[in-house]
């Protein structure tokens, strides 16, 4: 097995944990960026297919992330402009960037079927499986 394809498989059981774990992490997934092309990339994730597996640098809370360095928390998707809707039963996100040796190189994005449900509990929580993921790639 090849060193990238063992990643993405522990990747995959981060989503997989994180999915079946918590109720209302509906769909779990990881974008990575491609700084020479200013665009995210989909990896490995659970939950329903989208259609979103390149996201511009800017666009959607994926792409605002992916420039801010910084976590992204939408209670209501409704309530959100420059929002990628996904699904319509999707009802809020929330955005964790990873860093690597302090480089932004991708994010976890997790999609609720609930509103309001992300608490600064999420936030430490998945900034702390990011710090375990980045383990992977140092
Ligand atoms: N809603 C995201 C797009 C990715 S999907 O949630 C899987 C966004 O606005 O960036």
């Amino acid at each position: 097995i090849t060193e990238e394809g063992n990643k993405d498989k522990k990747l995959l059981k981060i989503c997989q944990y994180l999915h079946d774990t918590i109720p209302y992490y509906n769909w779990v997934g990881f974008y990575f960026a491609q700084q020479e092309t200013k665009t995210l990339h989909l990896g490995p994730y659970v939950g329903a297919p989208t259609d979103h597996t390149v996201i511009p640098f800017g666009k959607g809370i994926c792409g605002q992330v992916a420039e801010s360095n910084r976590n992204f928390v939408v209670p209501d998707v409704k309530a959100q402009d420059n929002y990628i809707a996904c699904s319509l039963t999707v009802k809020s996100e929330i955005v964790v960037p990873l860093f690597v040796n302090g480089v932004n190189i991708g994010q976890i994005d997790i999609d609720s079927h609930v509103i309001d449900p992300f608490t600064d509990q999420d936030e430490r929580f998945l900034e702390f499986v990011n710090e375990q993921v980045a383990q992977l790639f140092e």
